[in-house]
């Protein structure tokens, strides 16, 4: 945990101020903005996510979609996501409001059946309910903040498009075709998630991950950046702690957050239509 930094103000008074909100290179004190992705109906793992948020004093959180699908909660997420300043459009959002769950896999095909089945609103359902369904229907599919465009999957296809780990493997040494495309539409920093597998991609076709960059990252103004912020409800980098970062204007942290697997794993294997594989995953971070 960092420290927090002292300064003296004059008159012997010092100053205690929070790394998370302060800015030591440009001696300015930025905003902090948390930025989540991939909740994936897991209620646990998003509570304790929010308290960590909150406990760093950060209020702008910016959610880059996948609420919902493959687990238990999707109502209880859906409730969250409503309160926060933006939330996209992710693919499972598209699937359960439009396009349906043609081309999901067997197992999330299935959860999504079932969390459509639990969200959809009836004629005589509760406002609650009607709500729901009408915030999840309308989800932007992008947002921009100056240089910096938020995204669930990539520039190019906000809602489908992977960009995986996999991509930024340079061939000949010509960075790849797909990586440049997508480069040449991001200004400066393009937040993602839809992978699950957190990360931040470079111009040079480097992947670090949160681990090799020691869980903080600053970026530079003259490059530009792909950060995947990894999934809080469903993680696949073999970390089974739900997974979030931070941006204070200079500076991207990783965090990893402990909840309790288990009841979610028990609360997914008392429902029959949605794959036992949905909640075994989640003990592996696979
Ligand atoms: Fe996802």
């Amino acid at each position: 945990m960092q420290k927090p930094l002292t300064k003296k103000a004059g008159f012997g008074i010092v100053l205690t101020l929070n790394p998370a909100t302060y800015c030591p290179k440009n001696r300015i004190y930025k905003k902090m903005l948390a930025i989540i992705s991939d909740l994936h109906g897991n209620i646990e793992a998003l509570k304790n996510v929010m308290d960590d948020i909150r406990s760093k004093g950060i209020k702008d959180i910016v959610c880059l979609g996948d609420v919902i699908g493959y687990g238990p909660n999707p109502a209880e997420c859906i409730d969250i996501a409503m309160g926060l300043k933006i939330t996209l459009r992710g693919n499972h959002e598209e699937a359960a409001v439009n396009s349906g769950s043609y081309g999901f896999r067997s197992h999330a095909q299935k959860a999504l059946n079932w969390t459509k089945k639990e969200l959809y609103p009836g004629i005589f359902c509760s406002a609650e309910k009607k709500a729901r369904w009408e915030f999840i229907s309308n989800l932007p599919l992008s947002h921009k903040d100056g240089e910096m465009i938020f995204v669930h999957g990539s520039p190019r296809d906000p809602i489908w498009e992977y960009i995986l780990r996999y991509d930024t493997e340079v061939l000949f040494d010509e960075i790849p075709a797909k990586l440049k495309d997508i480069f040449s539409m991001i200004p400066w920093l393009c937040f993602n998630g839809h992978t699950h597998d957190p990360g931040i991609i470079t111009e040079e076709s480097d992947f670090l991950t949160p681990k090799e960059i020691g869980e903080a990252f600053e970026v530079k103004r003259n490059r530009k950046y792909i950060i995947n912020v990894g999934s809080v409800g469903q993680p696949r980098d073999s970390d089974p702690r739900a997974c979030y970062a931070t941006f204070d204007g200079a500076s991207v942290r990783y965090y990893r957050i402990e909840y309790d697997i288990a009841k979610v794993q028990e609360k997914i294997f008392a429902i029959p239509e949605i794959d036992r594989r949905n909640g075994e995953r989640l003990g592996s971070g696979q």
